[in-house]
């Protein structure tokens, strides 16, 4: 089978190397790609606005599969644009049509959509432009921290947590009195405390199957200091995500929200990526993503032992239930290797190396180009490194030896990356769930 895959980042690069392991993939394409990817497919420019050059490429090619990485094409209805072309009938798409993707592309939407069904979730009231007034007014009946959140799609930078309500207000009226369209509405929400983690699954609308657990680092600084990133490490699995915790989080938040979409009439394909908080051991959602994370897949995908072409043929077929997902026990730690700077301004162009000296590990490329014959760094996140362990101490320790001989100018990671988690703060013993949290 021909496939199509869309992105550029570190979790395509994964999602490619995962999926060239398949004896049921042909030929690999990936728009736009990156080094990283070209080393499992071909990459290629595609418009993907361009309905009609995106149909002569799918034909052309016999492409019979396309895999979405990131979410914007997803909200941006890439699905229907290709499931309401009757050229391209028999085309799957993996990643939700427009509808679906609103899980991610509208906080508010996704609230609802848990209060709809059920699914723990912090308490929430939103705004629009014109209710500045009513939303400080809010603050002050609320307690400290203030989460105040854009609706729309905001890169990672659509969260204030404040500490008072002066920071609380000033944050609501740069939001609702700015001019972008990301906040054009705001969620003011309860804060929970507790332990974050990444859950994911796959599925074909009507079953689905729970993909490996995650703990991602979004902080550019050690001990969680500094602004969010797009992520800058992972380790899989959770330590603190036990079976009994991995049990609530099925029945209570995975199997109401599919059996939600479908009662709701919202068709969906693909990842769901479930953002929680165990708060005292109980799962809430802090939020959906319509897609694998970045840099989780990079921690995840190589524990994957399923092979990942064949749950996406479940999800063409309807068949899903009946795949397997089968998990390497290991612990898999990932580092991202970033450009001094991120996530604020940082050099590019600089030259990358020591990747043949990395043993024992997978490279993982996100901001990286080709000069000449040259790999130099091209991004923010430039690329990943993901290595296995026993253990997470023995993961950590593999990693970090081979994130110490890769290098360019300006790298700079995390120190300590999974190191929280050898403390294994237990969530039980974890603050108490809120009372009023529904
Ligand atoms: P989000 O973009 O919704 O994932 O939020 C970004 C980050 O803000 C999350 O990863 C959490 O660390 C934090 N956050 C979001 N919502 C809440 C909440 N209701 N309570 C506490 N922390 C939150
Ligand atoms: N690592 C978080 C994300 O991909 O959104």
């Amino acid at each position: 089978m021909n496939v199509l895959l869309i992105g550029n980042g570190g979790r395509e690069n994964a999602l490619a190397w995962k999926l060239a392991q398949s004896s049921m993939l042909d030929e690999l394409y990936v728009a736009p790609g990156n080094p990283g990817t070209m080393r499992h497919g071909r990459n290629v420019e595609l418009d993907l606005k361009d309905a009609t050059a995106l149909r002569k490429f799918i034909l052309e090619k016999k492409i019979r599969m396309v895999v979405v990485g990131p979410e914007a094409p997803l909200t941006d209805g890439l699905h229907d644009r290709i499931a309401e072309d009757p050229k391209l009938k028999g085309v799957t798409v993996i990643g939700p049509k427009a509808a679906g993707a609103k899980l991610e592309g509208s906080k508010e939407f996704a609230k609802e959509f848990m209060f709809r069904h059920n699914i723990p979730t912090a308490a929430f009231r939103a705004f629009g432009r014109g209710e500045l007034a009513e939303a400080q007014q809010h603050i002050d009946r609320m307690e400290a921290p203030y989460v105040i959140k854009a609706d729309g799609l905001a890169q990672g930078k659509g969260v204030v947590i404040a500490q008072t309500k002066d920071e609380a207000k000033e944050a609501l009226k740069s939001m609702l009195g700015g001019k972008d369209p990301a906040s054009e509405r705001v969620l003011i929400e309860q804060h929970l405390k507790g332990i974050e983690l990444s859950a994911f699954l796959i599925t074909d609308g009507e079953h689905f199957k729970m993909l490996p657990s995650a703990k991602d680092y979004k902080r550019i600084g050690n001990g969680d200091t500094g602004p969010n990133t797009g992520g800058m490490g992972a380790v899989s699995p959770a330590p603190f995500a036990d079976k009994d915790f991995l049990g609530k989080v099925h029945d209570r938040i995975a199997v109401p929200t599919v059996r939600g979409l479908r009662s709701d009439g919202i068709p969906f394909s693909g990842f769901l990526f479930m953002g929680l908080m165990s708060v005292g051991g109980e799962p809430y959602v802090i939020e959906y993503n319509v897609r694998l994370g970045d840099p989780e897949a990079q921690a995840i995908l190589p524990r994957l032992r399923s092979d990942l072409m064949d749950l996406f043929e479940g999800i063409a077929t309807g068949t899903l239930s009946e795949r397997h997902v089968d998990t390497d026990d290991r612990t898999c730690a990932t580092v991202v290797l970033a450009s001094d700077g991120y996530p604020g301004a940082y050099e590019a162009g600089k030259p990358i190396v020591g990747l043949d000296l990395v043993r024992d590990a997978l490279v993982f490329q996100s901001g990286t180009a080709m000069h000449g014959d040259e790999l130099v760094t091209n991004g923010g996140r430039v690329l990943a490194v993901s290595a296995f362990g026993k253990d997470i101490e023995h993961a950590i320790i593999n990693c970090y030896r081979n994130v110490s001989v890769v290098d360019f100018q300006g790298k700079y990671h995390r120190n300590d990356i999974g190191l929280d988690l050898l403390r294994k703060p237990a969530p039980k013993n974890g603050p108490a769930a809120p009372a009023e949290v529904k």
